[in-house]
């Protein structure tokens, strides 16, 4: 039960618009990669090459999953998300005049996942019991942070092997970002997930990633493990608040 993916010298563009340029990432089983850039950086453009929802017009993004390999680029949305790939996207997407229960059952869409639904909820429950209590409230009418939670749990109906975040902290209060990266991290140590977390919160996502990227101008300007990171300049400039 192996997963590894393989991003090579993508580009992307939207019409006039090139949104990454020559961009590689690797992430192989049970790795958190942090994908860090401020915003309009090209962050949520690589995670959508992932999921086939834009083609980049170069490069190749390989999925290994048990020693067999995939060309995500020739994919569509659907099978991607069957091979066990899931996206929390952007701004959680929730059908908000849904109910908390309602919008876990969306999420399991993946045609394997079809048969673990009740399994899959009763472990959402345990991971947030907040939402076994809500769950007959409608989506819309919970906080930003509850809707956090609920976004992260309907990735999880899908039983995904690979999970991609799009910035989990947007909009939350500080208190509310470290309990969301707390559960991201929960959920890594006891579920082996493998994830990609783009964030523009430097020290929250440093406490759960193992490696990190950093992307500027849709180029990947430096990658390393988090300690080095920590001491890289730019790191220092953009995020820490360390003039010079
Ligand atoms: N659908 C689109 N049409 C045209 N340009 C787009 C589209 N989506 C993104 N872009 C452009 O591509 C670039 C990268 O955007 P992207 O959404 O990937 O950045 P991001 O790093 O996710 O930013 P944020 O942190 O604000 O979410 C930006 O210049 C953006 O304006
Ligand atoms: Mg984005």
């Amino acid at each position: 039960m192996a997963i590894k993916l393989e991003i090579t010298n993508i580009a992307a563009s939207y019409g006039a618009v090139q949104a990454l340029h020559d961009v590689s990432l690797n992430i192989s089983q049970g790795q958190t990669v942090a994908l860090l850039g401020t915003n309009g950086n090209g962050k949520s453009t690589l995670m959508k090459c992932v999921m086939g929802m834009v083609r980049p017009s170069q490069g190749r993004i390989e999925l290994e999953i048990d020693g067999q390999r995939h060309d995500l680029t020739k994919l569509s949305t659907q099978e991607i998300v069957n091979l066990g790939v899931a996206m929390i996207p952007e701004g959680r997407r929730l059908f908000p005049k849904l109910t908390v229960e309602e919008n876990l059952l969306l999420g399991a869409y993946r045609e394997s996942a079809r048969s673990k639904i009740a399994q899959n909820m009763a472990f959402c429950f345990e991971t947030f019991p907040l939402l076994a209590e809500r769950r007959r409230q409608l989506a819309g009418s919970m906080s930003g942070g509850q809707q956090q939670m609920l976004a992260i749990a309907r990735g999880l109906m899908s039983s995904p092997r690979l999970l991609l975040v799009d910035e989990p902290s947007v909009g939350l209060s500080p208190l509310l970002v470290s309990q969301t990266i707390t559960k991201l991290k929960e959920l890594k140590d006891k579920y082996e997930l493998t994830v990609l977390m783009a964030e523009q919160n430097f020290n929250q996502a440093m406490r759960v990633a193992d490696y990190g990227y950093i992307i500027v101008h849709g180029e990947i300007v430096f990658h390393s493990e988090v300690e080095a990171l920590r001491e890289n300049e730019l790191v220092k400039s953009f995020y820490l608040g360390v003039s010079h």
